[in-house]
């Protein structure tokens, strides 16, 4: 009988921790092309967690990986922890997101788009520079440090109404590529892919533009004749002109004559 029940406690709690199994999670590579970076790692955020009516806020705590005092305390912050390293410390707080709008994976890979999905569907850890009386503050990791992370969700009161997994250790990179510090998609990838394209196009105008202007002077003998031609006839319209001008003048002349006829 007492076996029973133990099998049907096991086979519950395997069931309640496979509906349950949510860590929180790199961001996928489509958004985030340089992730983790020396300071940073950016991580999914938790939609469809946890689902409620009411207001519920995320706590994201980071801990280094070989600390070994878990204990989620709300007034820690990354000075207190030491970076994390004694404690976990809240790196960042937002409001639980809306499960009926979870981004799509065509609004993950619509690169127009990529700054808003950016900060609806990431959170990046170490994104700030400067926290001086910011809480809570999330400066910049430390390079090739293993970071773990876990998502708490707080009521209004506040307490502990769910909270995820601790995600497996994730490295911040290795200082000295320079290169990888502080790239975020959106900024540099797609404006340099942009500007390259422009300039490119351009060069091809510029040269051909010179080659038309190549052909061109070789071809310069029969454009001479042209020119000739054109100046013969202009020559022939100004004798016309004047002749023009002669007539008008000479029907002014008599109008004239008419009104100092009136006026005699
Ligand atoms: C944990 O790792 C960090 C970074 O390497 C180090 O500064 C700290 O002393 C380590 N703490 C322990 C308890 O080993
Ligand atoms: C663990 O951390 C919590 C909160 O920072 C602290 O209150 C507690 O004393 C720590 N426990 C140990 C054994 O250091």
């Amino acid at each position: 009988m007492g076996g029973f029940q133990y099998l049907l406690l096991f086979a519950w709690l395997l069931q309640k921790n496979l509906a349950v199994a949510v860590v929180p999670l790199l961001a996928s590579s489509n958004i985030c092309k340089f992730n983790p970076t020396q300071t940073t790692i950016a991580l999914e955020k938790p939609y469809c967690f946890y689902v409620s009516p009411n207001a519920v806020t995320v706590y994201l705590y980071v801990v280094m990986n070989n600390a070994t005092n878990l204990t989620l305390d709300q007034t820690n912050t990354l000075t207190s922890t030491e970076g994390g390293s004694k404690a976990p410390y809240v790196a960042a707080m937002f409001s639980n997101p809306n499960c009926m709008d979870t981004p799509t994976i065509s609004q993950i890979y619509d690169f127009s788009q990529v700054q808003t999905t950016l900060n609806k569907y990431v959170v990046r850890v170490g994104n700030d520079e400067n926290c001086f009386n910011v809480n809570p503050c999330n400066k910049a990791l430390k390079s090739n440090v293993a970071y773990r992370f876990i998502y708490v969700f707080y009521n209004s009161t506040p307490a502990i109404v769910f909270q995820s997994e601790w995600s497996p250790p994730i490295y911040t990179k290795q200082g000295k590529d320079s290169g990888s510090i502080d790239t975020w998609p959106g900024r540099r990838s797609g404006g340099m892919i942009v500007l390259t394209s422009i300039l490119s196009v351009l060069t091809f105008f510029v040269l051909a533009g010179l080659v038309a202007a190549i052909i061109t002077s070789i071809m310069a003998p029969s454009t001479n004749t042209e020119t000739r031609r054109h100046e013969t006839r202009t020559s022939h319209t100004v004798p016309q002109k004047t002749d023009e001008v002669a007539e008008y003048a000479t029907a002014s002349s008599i109008s004239e004559r008419y009104s100092s006829n009136l006026q005699a």
